[in-house]
Parts: C-alpha cells; structure tokens; sequence
C-alpha cells in the first residue's frame, strides 16, 4: 500500500480528479466529503479509471470529532489536500456567516488535528482571487495581496494566513498553497468532470449546458472592458494538469524537499483568453454552435489576469500542457456523457 493522503472534498471537481492522479501515482487515497456540492456516484467514476475504490467518509470537515474519528480510523495519513470549501463567489455575498464558517472553521479544525495525528504537510486550495485587479500582468506569486471583493475571496486570503501563522508559530508540519487560476475541462475517459448543482454560475459548466440545449443562450458578462475583444480575460487550466500539480506538491512536502515550510505557486498555464475568444475555440474544437449574447458587466468580476507560472515551472517541474482546444472538447464530451446517462 502507498503512503496515504486524505483528500477533503474528494468527490468535488477539483478533489477527485486529484484523487485519480494520486492514485495513479501509487498514493493511497481516503475522501471526506459531505456531498454538499457533489454525488457519491463520483466515487465508481474515480474507481471505473484507477480500477481502486478510495475510502469514502461522508463527513463534513467543520464536524471535529467526526474528523478525529477519520484519523483514528486510517492510522497513518501523511498528508492532507484541503480541497472541501464553498466556493459560489455570489453566495458568499448573500451567506457570508456560511462562507467564514464553512472555509475557515474546517481549515482550523485539520490545523488542529495535524500534529495530534503526524501529518507532514496538508496542500491548501487557494485562487488567483487574492490578487484582485494585479497591477502587472502575468501575476506572479510576490505581487500584493488586494482587499477581497467578496466573503469567498476573503476566506482564502484568511485561509492562507492561519497556514503562514501557525507554520510560523512552530506547527509540526509543512504547508503548499496552490493559487488556481480558472480550471476547466474534465477527465478524457469523461468519467469525471465538473457537475454544478442548479444553474451554473461559472462559465464552462453554463457553455456546455447551453450548447447542449439545455440553456438558451450564453450571456457574456461585458464587452466594454479594457482588452482587445472588451470582453474579460482569465488564464484557462486543465484540471487534469491542475490534478498533477498536486501530486508533485504532495511528493515534494512529504520527502522534506521543499525549501521552505510554507511554499506558495500560481497554477494556471500562462496565458489569457478572452470570454469571446473562448466561445470560438470551444466552437471550433467541437464544431457545436454556442448561443451567446452581450450583457452587462457582472458586479466583482476582475477585468483581466492570468498567470506567471515560473515558479511552478521551474520549481515545481510542473508545467501545463494540454491544448485548450482538447480542453474545452474534453468539456464537451463530459456533457455529452451526462446525456447519455440521462443526468442532465
Ligand atoms: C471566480 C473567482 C475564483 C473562484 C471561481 C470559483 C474571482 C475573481 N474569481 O472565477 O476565485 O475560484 O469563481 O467559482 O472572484 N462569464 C460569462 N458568462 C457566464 C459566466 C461567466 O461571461 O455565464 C465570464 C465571467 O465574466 C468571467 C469568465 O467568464 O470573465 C469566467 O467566469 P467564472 O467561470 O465564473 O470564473 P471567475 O469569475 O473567473
């Protein structure tokens, strides 16, 4: 058996695609998850890839005991990936006190939890939202750190500071912070990919949807912005890449061969796409029309950034490779699959 991992929000779409690279990778995977935003079918899909079931605790990281009783239970977990977060950034603004509670109070009840059970190091999912507005493009992980524009964008600024502080204060443990630019896509077996509950607010999810019929059309938020289409731009990751990301960061903390207890690296490919311009690529990748309309701006949207992802390139080893065309097909066959199987 390899070393194990527990993944929290292991059956979300960031978390299980991390699950099969981990696995893949000969890593014993255990997931908690309390399929607040996900489906335990997610398990058979991770399952049907790897030919391994993970463990499977349906669990919510805020309850504590239950945690401790996940610890206890699988003796031996050396590293954590925190992915379990709410993370609907127009939520956040209506819910805040759900937001703090759910982002924070799990983070610190695994802080806690860590030394209690030896735990080397725990990876935490962070986003380019810290940076806001970069003032230089592509952002690098030096730049400032600007106020939040909403409850979910503070959580993970607050998050990354109770990691430095406690790390800092002497924790027994090591920390990488992984800041996510925008990941899309899905597993080319299309047994796993991003299955947003209700309408969706991000923009992939909302695309293939429309494209499939089941949404009239795309409203593009803007096209009044400064850049050269007007409309936003973002820096557009394959969540399989992301995936493998995470499993050079867990390797990296557990063999002690990070240079600092706390490391942080940007995860996105470095380059920035427009909405439009990833409306035609998506079309031309699959040659399926996608119905769109301009619209107003949506309130707290950045206007433009995208990655400088030299330090995970050149520390990490880790660079990101697939083509957004194959990203945005592998999108499109992950809800061609879902229609077949009648979800959606
Ligand atoms: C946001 C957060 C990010 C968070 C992520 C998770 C910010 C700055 N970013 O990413 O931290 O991790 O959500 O949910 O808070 N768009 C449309 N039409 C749509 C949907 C989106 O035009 O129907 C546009 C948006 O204006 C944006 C781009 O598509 O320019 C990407 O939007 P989205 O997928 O929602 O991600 P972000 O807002 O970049």
């Amino acid at each position: 058996m390899g070393k194990r991992i527990l993944v929290t929000g292991g059956a979300g779409y960031i978390g299980s695609h991390t699950a099969v690279e981990l696995q893949n990778a000969g890593y014993e995977v255990i997931i908690v998850d309390n399929l607040s935003n996900s489906n335990e079918n997610v398990i058979d899909g991770i399952e049907r890839i790897t030919g391994v079931r993970p463990a499977f605790e349906r669990l919510d990281c805020n309850d504590k005991e239950g945690m401790q009783a996940v610890f206890t239970k699988y003796p031996g977990i050396e590293g954590i990936i925190h992915f379990a977060a709410s993370k609907a950034v127009g939520e956040s603004v209506q819910k805040p006190l759900l937001y703090y509670r759910n982002n924070l109070v799990s983070l610190l009840n695994l802080l806690d939890l860590m030394p209690q059970f030896d735990v080397k190091g725990i990876v935490f999912s962070s986003s380019c939202t810290v940076y806001g507005q970069p003032d230089i493009l592509p952002v690098d992980e030096s730049a400032p750190i600007k106020p939040a524009l909403s409850p979910y964008g503070n959580t993970k600024q607050i998050c990354e500071e109770i990691i430095n502080d406690t790390i800092h204060a002497g924790a027994p443990f090591r920390a990488i912070l992984l800041r996510y630019f925008n990941p899309i896509g899905a597993h080319p077996s299309a047994e796993i990919g991003e299955l947003p509950l209700g309408v969706p607010q991000n923009l992939i999810p909302y695309l293939t949807q429309t494209a499939m019929g089941i949404r009239k059309e795309l409203s593009v938020f803007g096209n009044d912005y400064n850049t050269p289409d007007g409309s936003c731009i973002r820096d557009y990751i394959n969540v399989v890449d992301l995936a493998k990301a995470h499993v050079i960061a867990m390797n990296r903390m557990i063999e002690r061969k990070a240079a600092d207890n706390v490391e942080v690296f940007n995860l996105g490919t470095g380059r920035g796409v427009s909405v439009l311009e990833l409306i035609n690529s998506f079309e031309r990748a699959t040659g399926v029309a996608v119905p769109h309309k301009i619209v107003g701006r949506r309130e707290g949207d950045i206007e433009q950034v995208w990655a400088n992802p030299e330090r995970a390139n050149n520390v990490l080893g880790w660079t990101a490779v697939e083509s957004l065309d194959d990203t945005l097909a592998s999108a499109w066959r992950w809800q061609e699959k879902l229609r077949e199987r009648g979800i959606m």
